[in-house]
């Protein structure tokens, strides 16, 4: 998908750029310096607002507040831009193998095809989890949701991987982020297989990325898996799409678990618990549950009319985004990838996806939607792309935590290399009770 982007440069900040807070109480003036960044708004430094003044700054939800440098991922809301290390979304869609977006998130350049060859090639010599970890899933309910197999298990890997968890280390660090990478399929295509009774399947390191995980999550030992090749670029492109999206929900949370030295296998595991409330990486799974829930055109206003109630919890889920403004990128591409999926698997007819073109038809042309800038998200489509491919709702958090891993585990590297880094720990506006004497059982 080929896009015109807009000239994004911004204006650097003067040299000596401050904001200036007054108090009117006393008349007392303090400066903040103004810093700039390659793209977007500038921010006000802060950091020594409570020693100058006496006072927090207060942003619940972080609506305007910054919390760290990253030159990772840029996203421009306003105008439905998402770049990864400055390349435009739509053309990692198009033309990039994941592994080549896991090297660009984690170093920073897109590798040449050797770089390729031997990132792959270091990737595959991680690819199998210890023998011992399978037996790790018994404990487990077979009902039990995939998601909550991958917190536990995923979690799991800093007692069988320990070895390399010394995050002061380099090379450890490294060692411990491509076994991630590496991992994470072999981990997700088990959770799925375990939830059905099947075989667990090894991975083969002949295959990509999407390839390897599709045989390991479809594939039988009793028989040689054919990989669909159409199949594999949506899955692909799928991974691409969700591989990183600045510092959401769940990066956050990584950032902060591993803001304390936490190993990075517990930081992922919470950014795997973060990821899967339905106002983030649930969301997929919610918005199919929504259309089979809606079930026929005829009733979508029925539920447009629930989701702009004030009075009534709904939400038209796989819509709205605090960032996005405009139509997520990554929506419009996953909507292309439904044509192409269902068109391969001669599902071209499929209800849910007529029924969800048709909800976003009239969403956009409704007043509430319009005047509240809320757009299809990443959520809307993907869902009924997994579906048709084979995969239960159940699925679709794990594979957003599939895809998010390589996001997560970069900007954690990141954060631990920073040179001012600091364990996170924001301050609050205290509303409970004032001080008051214990009061001895008796007397209360
Ligand atoms: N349906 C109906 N109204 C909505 C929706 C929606 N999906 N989303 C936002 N609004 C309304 C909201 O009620 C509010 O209206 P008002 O100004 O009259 O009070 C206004 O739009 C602003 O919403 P907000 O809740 O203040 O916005 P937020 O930035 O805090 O929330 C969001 C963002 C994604 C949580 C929210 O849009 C939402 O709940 N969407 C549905 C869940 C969803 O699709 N989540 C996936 C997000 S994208 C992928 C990811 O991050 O993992």
């Amino acid at each position: 998908m080929k896009r015109v982007l807009p000239d994004l440069i911004v204006d650097p900040p003067l040299a000596d750029e401050k904001v200036t807070i007054v108090f009117h109480a006393d008349g007392k003036q303090y400066d903040f310096p103004v810093l700039g960044g390659t793209h977007g708004p500038k921010v006000i430094d802060v950091g020594r607002l409570y020693t100058e003044t006496g006072y927090f700054s207060y942003d619940p939800g972080f609506m305007s507040t910054a919390n760290c440098d990253s030159a990772i991922t840029f996203i421009d809301g306003e105008r439905g831009i998402l770049l990864h290390r400055g390349y435009p979304i739509e053309e990692l869609a198009a033309h990039a193998d994941f592994l080549e977006v896991c090297y660009l998130l984690l170093y920073g350049k897109l590798p040449n095809q050797s770089e390729l060859h031997d990132f792959g090639d270091l990737i595959g010599h991680h690819s199998m989890v210890h023998e011992q970890f399978k037996r790790f899933f018994a404990g487990f309910r077979r009902d039990a949701p995939p998601m909550a197999v991958m917190v536990g298990t995923v979690g799991a890997l800093s007692a069988f991987y320990h070895d390399k968890i010394d995050i002061t280390d380099p090379e450890a660090r490294m060692v411990a982020t491509h076994r991630l990478i590496a991992k994470m399929p072999t981990i997700c295509a088990m959770a799925f297989n375990y939830s059905l009774g099947r075989p667990f399947l090894y991975p083969r390191n002949d295959l990509s990325y999407a390839s390897n995980f599709l045989r390991m999550s479809f594939g039988i030992p009793a028989e040689e898996y054919v990989v669909n090749p159409v199949l594999a670029r949506a899955i692909n492109r799928f991974l691409v799409l969700h591989a990183d999206h600045e510092q959401n929900a769940s990066t956050a949370t990584v950032r902060i678990a591993g803001s304390s030295h936490a190993n990075p296998y517990a930081c992922v595991a919470a950014g795997i618990t973060a990821l899967w409330g339905p106002d983030h990486g649930g969301a997929n799974e919610a918005v199919v549950n929504m259309l089979e829930e809606i079930g026929s055109k005829e009733r979508i206003a029925l539920y447009i009319k629930r989701a702009k109630d004030k009075e009534d919890p709904f939400r038209l889920t796989g819509f709205g985004h605090r960032v996005y403004k405009n139509y997520d990128p990554r929506a419009a591409i996953l909507r292309e990838s439904c044509h192409e999926v269902l068109a391969e698997l001669g599902k071209k007819d499929e209800p849910l996806f007529a029924l969800a073109l048709e909800l976003e038809r009239i969403a956009l042309e409704d007043d509430y939607f319009i005047q509240r800038k809320l757009f299809p998200n990443v959520d809307f489509y993907s869902g009924i792309m997994l579906r048709a491919i084979g995969f239960p709702t159940g699925m679709f958090p794990p594979l957003f935590a599939l895809g998010r891993t390589i996001g997560w585990i970069a900007q954690w590297k990141e954060m631990i290399e920073a040179p001012d880094q600091h364990i996170a720990r924001p301050r609050q506006r205290y509303t409970g009770p004032p001080l008051r004497p214990y009061l001895p059982i008796a007397q209360r």
